[in-house]
């Protein structure tokens, strides 16, 4: 069975690909260094699918360590590289963090690489878009400058990544621009986990909701959409995984659009924060605690994808809807609280 990288494979989207590559007949590889996630996983994995998968524990920026497996490894057909630093508060007031981590892990395995023909996988972000100038957003919108140091990286990795594959003829790279992606296995053996005070809208209500937080607090509701709330393109982080399968799919038959290509992936649905709130309480049956209070600082008002390219050239389109997105978030809670896993 074909063996694939998967880079940060132990964190939340990396865990979840990882079944459905071994789903879908692949043999993942993780590669993490566990600065973001939890050995754990691993066990939480194999009640999943039934068999631990392979694992090495080191940073991808150290390229001493990067080439030596690289050496070790032969039959690596294909990278998934979602190793990166990612949270866009911290990079405000770290950068340098942001840029060596997620620089010099990315070039690392580029260069190690550079010598055999290699499918490449990218985690991005709908980040890149910044404010859209149109909705929903397709891939040939103009990236927008960034608004963080972190959303930077993003950027400027996927110029890095189309220059290489269209310098070197041993690189097919896809990027893939994520939206929202919310909740967890259906088996509640794997979910997010985030270190600390989530930053993000759906770890805050799924610990608001289960008493680890007392409350909730909405940046903002006086924004200029259909309720005045921040809108999303929330999408189910098994569906995410999905995508990466049909990237590497692509990618083993050949893209025929070229060595370099980008994909939106979300539902192409836009829930604001108040609905998914409501969609939430329907789910979990829990009233949510919540207050309004002040905008919070570099908030995109309104995005949601465009998907058509991603289902008519990636063959993959979303399944699960926001239902399922907030029941699973919730089973996932649930069961963190019954097994910590830290
Ligand atoms: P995560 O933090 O759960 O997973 C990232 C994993 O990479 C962690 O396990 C961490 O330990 C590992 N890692 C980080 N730096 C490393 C290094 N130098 N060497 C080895 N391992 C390293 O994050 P996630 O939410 O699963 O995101 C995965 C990717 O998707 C990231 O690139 C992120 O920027 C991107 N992304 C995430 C979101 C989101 O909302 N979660 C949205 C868009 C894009
Ligand atoms: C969603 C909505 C908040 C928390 C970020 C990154 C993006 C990607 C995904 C990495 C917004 C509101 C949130 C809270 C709230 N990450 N919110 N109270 O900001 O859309 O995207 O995560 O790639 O790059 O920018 O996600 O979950 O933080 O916020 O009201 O406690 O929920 O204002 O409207 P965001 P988010």
């Amino acid at each position: 069975m074909s063996k694939i990288l998967v880079t940060g494979g132990t964190g939340y989207i990396g865990s979840h690909t990882v079944v459905e590559l071994h789903n879908a007949g692949y043999t993942p590889v993780i590669v993490d260094n566990l600065s973001n996630s939890s050995i754990k996983m691993l066990d939480q994995i194999e009640k999943i699918i039934g068999i631990k998968p392979e694992f090495h524990q080191f940073d991808l920026c150290d390229d001493t360590k990067v080439l030596e497996f690289v050496k070790n490894n032969p039959d690596i057909n294909g990278i998934i590289h979602f190793a990166a630093s990612k949270a866009v508060g911290e990079s405000v007031q770290n950068p340098l963090k942001y840029y060596h981590n997620n620089f010099f892990s990315l070039i690392n395995l580029l260069e190690a690489y550079r010598e055999k023909p290699i499918n490449f996988v990218f985690s991005s972000s709908c980040t890149v878009y910044g404010e859209p100038d149109y909705l929903p957003v397709d891939e040939a919108a103009p990236v927008k400058k960034a608004t963080s140091p972190y959303g930077n990286t993003k950027q400027i990795a996927e110029e890095i990544l189309e220059e290489t594959a269209n310098a070197y003829d041993n690189f097919n790279i896809i990027a893939l621009r994520y939206f929202n992606p919310v909740g967890a296995h259906e088996s509640a053996l794997i979910g997010e986990l985030p270190l600390g005070v989530p930053q993000n809208l759906l770890p805050f209500i799924t610990q608001t909701a289960i008493g680890k937080r007392d409350k909730l607090t909405v940046f903002g509701n006086d924004f200029d959409t259909k309720d005045g709330f921040c809108v999303r393109d929330f999408i189910h982080v098994v569906d995410l995984a999905k995508a990466h399968v049909a990237a590497i799919k692509l990618l083993e038959k050949g893209n025929p659009k070229g060595k370099y290509d980008v994909f939106n992936v979300g539902t192409g649905n836009g829930y604001s924060v108040l609905e998914a709130i409501k969609a939430f309480e329907e789910a979990s049956g829990q009233k949510l605690n919540y207050v309004v209070g002040p905008r919070r600082e570099g908030d995109i008002v309104k995005v949601y994808g465009d998907v058509t390219k991603s289902t008519n050239e990636l063959n993959w389109k979303a399944q699960l809807g926001i239902f399922e997105m907030m029941d699973s978030a919730w089973k996932w809670e649930k069961y963190l609280q019954e097994n910590p896993i830290d």
